[in-house]
């Protein structure tokens, strides 16, 4: 890029960010349907984290798609760039050893390779929130399966639009499968090791 000068080298070094907050940073990438538990388990795990003294950051699509990505929908392209943003942010909190939990759809492996590139992969960590398709619909949360059924909505996660399942996640949690106690507490024992400060 012409005429663009970074300053990385005069920036406070992360491990000064880190020793003062006593954590590690990282990105905790929450990947999966919609409707498949992600968001529930982002802020049950953001609010345990908080209990044991560590300083979290939540990034929800749904939210950023209210502000930063606000002018982006649900085409490749479109979803393409909510990621690439939502990557690039998470790298900034990351870096500023903050523990940021990312709660997005990033439906394929080219999209979730991208963040990772962004990202970096020491601090890139995919958790698979698996439930499936028919399970998500049956829950249908916010109606959107519903409507998105009724042709409502198009290039729906699953339905028109593609979903693949991620290829060795750092952690994968089956929501279908036990209690939100159960899929809370196999995250937290997931990520506290990860933040740790040895
Ligand atoms: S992503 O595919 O670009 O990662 P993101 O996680 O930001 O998606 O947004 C998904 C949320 O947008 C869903 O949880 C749902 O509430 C809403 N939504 C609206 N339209 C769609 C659609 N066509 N497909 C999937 N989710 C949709």
């Amino acid at each position: 890029m012409e005429n663009i000068h970074p300053i990385f080298d005069t920036i406070l070094p992360r491990e000064e960010r880190e020793k003062l907050l006593k954590q590690k940073g990282a990105v905790i990438w929450m990947v999966g349907l919609s409707g498949s538990g992600k968001s529930t388990l982002a802020r049950g795990l953001e609010h345990e984290l908080h209990k044991k003294g560590h300083l979290t950051q939540l990034l929800d699509g749904d939210n950023l798609r209210t502000g930063v990505n606000n002018n982006l929908g649900f085409s490749e392209e479109d979803r393409l760039e909510n990621i690439r943003r939502a990557a690039e942010v998470s790298k900034l909190f990351a870096q500023c050893g903050i523990v940021t939990i990312c709660s997005l759809i990033s439906p394929t492996e080219e999209i979730r390779d991208m963040a990772k590139e962004i990202i970096g992969e020491d601090d890139f960590h995919v958790v698979y929130i698996n439930a499936p398709f028919e399970v998500c619909a049956q829950r249908d949360v916010k109606g959107l399966y519903k409507k998105a059924m009724n042709g409502e909505i198009k290039n729906f996660t699953g339905l028109d639009s593609p979903f693949e399942a991620p290829v060795n996640p750092f952690k994968e949690i089956r929501t279908d499968q036990q209690s939100l106690e159960e899929s809370e507490q196999e995250l937290l024992d997931a990520v506290l090791p990860i933040i740790t400060l040895k």
